[in-house]
């Protein structure tokens, strides 16, 4: 982490969560108090939103969105605009995330205009990035990683834009890369961010993402340009996710 840099740990609770999970936000809530050193953040299911915003309203816990749709409305059976996760209550839009990538075949066109339209609405816009296996055995996660950066950034409005590494064979798998993997691949990320940006690019946060738990936060955490994680599992139990938030907090 840095101290410039506020970090940020954020949850993404993919298709899992129910109306009862709001014991769960509510034990996180509780957890991690009204004023956290650090930006926590949770991103439901769409059909929690409202409701989590509502309950989290004045807490230390900001609800965010796992996708969106580039228009502000219109004729898209299925989809939801950045304006109406803004207007029900979210912070935040994860966009570009690789299970997207896979399942919905979406491009870095197709991320960067998401990303854009969650700008737009006053959303900030998580963009992620992250290589395949085959791509990290072929020695081409670096240059994969740029390409989807470039082609993913939106162009301006920097100052809400968060990026996150989650190497796609580390998601789920409890595989880590090794410390080293991940200090020169955010150090990479950092110099096209700032490439991409100006000086103004030293300010965005760059999450690490991809089976992170409370035993392994801390050293991941630490890295110099690591300025928090997106959690999937361990974002779901509150015990695990506390954890998680608490080595954040104590990085600052
Ligand atoms: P896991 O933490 O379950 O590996 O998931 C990471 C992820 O995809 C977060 O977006």
């Amino acid at each position: 982490m840095s101290a410039a840099r506020r970090m940020m740990v954020a949850g993404n609770w993919k298709m899992n969560g129910n109306t009862a999970s709001m014991t769960e936000l509510q034990a996180m809530m509780d957890g991690v108090g009204d004023t956290p050193a650090v930006d926590v953040l949770i991103c439901p299911p769409f059909p929690l939103i409202g409701r989590f915003s509502g309950a989290s309203e004045g807490r230390g816990i900001g609800i965010g969105a796992q996708d969106c749709h580039f228009n502000k409305s219109g004729a898209h059976t299925g989809d939801v605009s950045a304006a109406l996760l803004a207007d029900v209550g979210a912070k935040a839009v994860i966009v570009g995330h690789s299970e997207r990538r896979a399942d919905h075949t979406e491009v870095d066109d197709l991320v960067q205009a998401k990303a854009q339209a969650a700008l737009d609405a006053g959303l900030t816009a998580i963009v992620c990035v992250g290589e395949t296996e085959a791509e990290r055995d072929a020695g081409e996660a670096e240059a994969v990683v740029l390409a989807q950066l470039s082609g993913s950034l939106p162009a301006s409005g920097v100052e809400h834009v968060v990026v996150a590494y989650e190497p796609v064979w580390a998601i789920g798998t409890g595989r880590v890369p090794s410390i080293e993997d991940i200090t020169t691949m955010h150090a990479a990320i950092r110099r096209a961010v700032v490439d991409h940006y100006g000086d103004a690019g030293n300010g965005v946060r760059l999450l690490y993402g991809g089976s992170v738990k409370p035993g392994n936060a801390a050293e991941i955490f630490a890295i110099e340009d690591v300025d928090g994680g997106l959690i999937g599992g361990a974002s779901l139990k509150a015990d695990d996710f506390l954890g998680i938030v608490n080595a954040g907090i104590a990085q600052v």
